[in-house]
């Protein structure tokens, strides 16, 4: 095949989202090699049994050997990551898409003194099935036929949306499968504290959250009437409705967002990298 994936892909940190999206790749039958890097040999043992990824117990062999290199370390990793990677002889054609959450692009590229190319994805580990969600944003650099293989890589795994990078954080919080998960802890904790057995509590709640929401989604009816189907005026969903919403359910979504922009914007705020030689800087804006 033509293009970045033909050398592998070179996954820097074997953690959650590295695994979940290994996971994904090879549930879509994505044969090529994956090389993953991580300081943590078990990690990388594991990863290999279960996905036959090649493992790199070296940074520098990793990057070395990578054309699309994946940056899958915790964002107060990054910094530290890169400053070990600069001092490497780094390819040439090296395209590198990062995960951090909350770390912009203009800071990725003053991390590595090369002509490097920064993309940022930010996907979610529903996509360990196939039913993923991946916002992605290029750098003006990266180069068209890259782009598109960056996206198909991406749309093995589920849906791919490209958005502009000033959009990032606000996506980055309200795409998480976490508020699936979170609500429904909650409906459960909720629905046993009125007299619900835990199994039941868990199969209504799913139902509640999971099928409803798919029917939305597959079945083109609008928001607003299926509300008005699932809630008849003075009964119980509009008095559950109704009591959530005067206890504040939307400014308490809206606060936890708030403070997931803050957080990510936090990310970027703390990360210093040295200063990039003036030849590297050069060989950027030439890029
Ligand atoms: N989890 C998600 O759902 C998700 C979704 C989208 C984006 N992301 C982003 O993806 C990144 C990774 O998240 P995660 O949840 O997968 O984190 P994680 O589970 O902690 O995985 C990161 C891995 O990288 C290792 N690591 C850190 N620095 C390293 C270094 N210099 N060299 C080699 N290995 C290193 C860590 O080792 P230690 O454990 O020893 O630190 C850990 O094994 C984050 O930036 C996050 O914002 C995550």
């Amino acid at each position: 095949m033509r293009g970045i994936v033909v050398k592998g892909i070179v996954f820097i940190g074997g953690g959650r989202i590295t695994s979940a999206m290994i996971a994904g790749l090879r549930l879509a039958n994505f044969n090529q090699p994956v090389v993953v890097h991580d300081r943590n040999p078990k990690k990388l043992q594991r990863l290999k049994r279960q996905y036959g990824v090649v493992v790199a117990a070296d940074l520098r062999h990793a990057v070395r050997s990578a054309r699309l290199l994946m940056i899958a370390v915790r964002p107060d990793s990054v910094a530290g990551l890169l400053e070990e990677i600069q001092s490497y002889d780094i390819p040439k054609q090296l395209f590198t898409v990062s995960l951090a959450a909350g770390i912009p692009l203009s800071k990725l590229r003053k991390g590595l003194g090369t002509p490097v190319r920064w993309a940022r994805a930010m996907p979610s580990p529903v996509c360990r099935g196939g039913r993923g969600l991946t916002a992605l944003t290029f750098s003006r650099e990266f180069p068209s036929t890259a782009r598109a293989e960056v996206r198909k890589l991406f749309a093995l795994v589920g849906q791919v949306l490209e958005i502009p990078e000033k959009r990032f954080d606000a996506f980055t919080v309200t795409f998480s499968s976490s508020h699936g998960y979170h609500a429904l802890a909650t409906l459960i904790a909720a629905a046993k504290a009125v007299g619900l057995d835990g199994k039941v509590a868990r199969v209504a709640a799913a139902h509640a959250l999971a099928d409803g929401i798919a029917a939305w989604r597959d079945g083109g009816v609008p928001l607003d009437e299926l509300l008005q189907e699932a809630a008849t005026p003075g009964g119980t969903a509009a008095a559950v409705m109704a009591a959530m919403d005067v206890a504040g359910y939307r400014e308490m979504v809206e606060r936890g967002l708030r403070a997931g922009v803050r957080r990510a914007r936090r990310n970027a705020r703390h990360l210093s990298f040295p200063a990039v030689c003036q030849d590297c800087a050069s060989s950027i804006r030439g890029v």
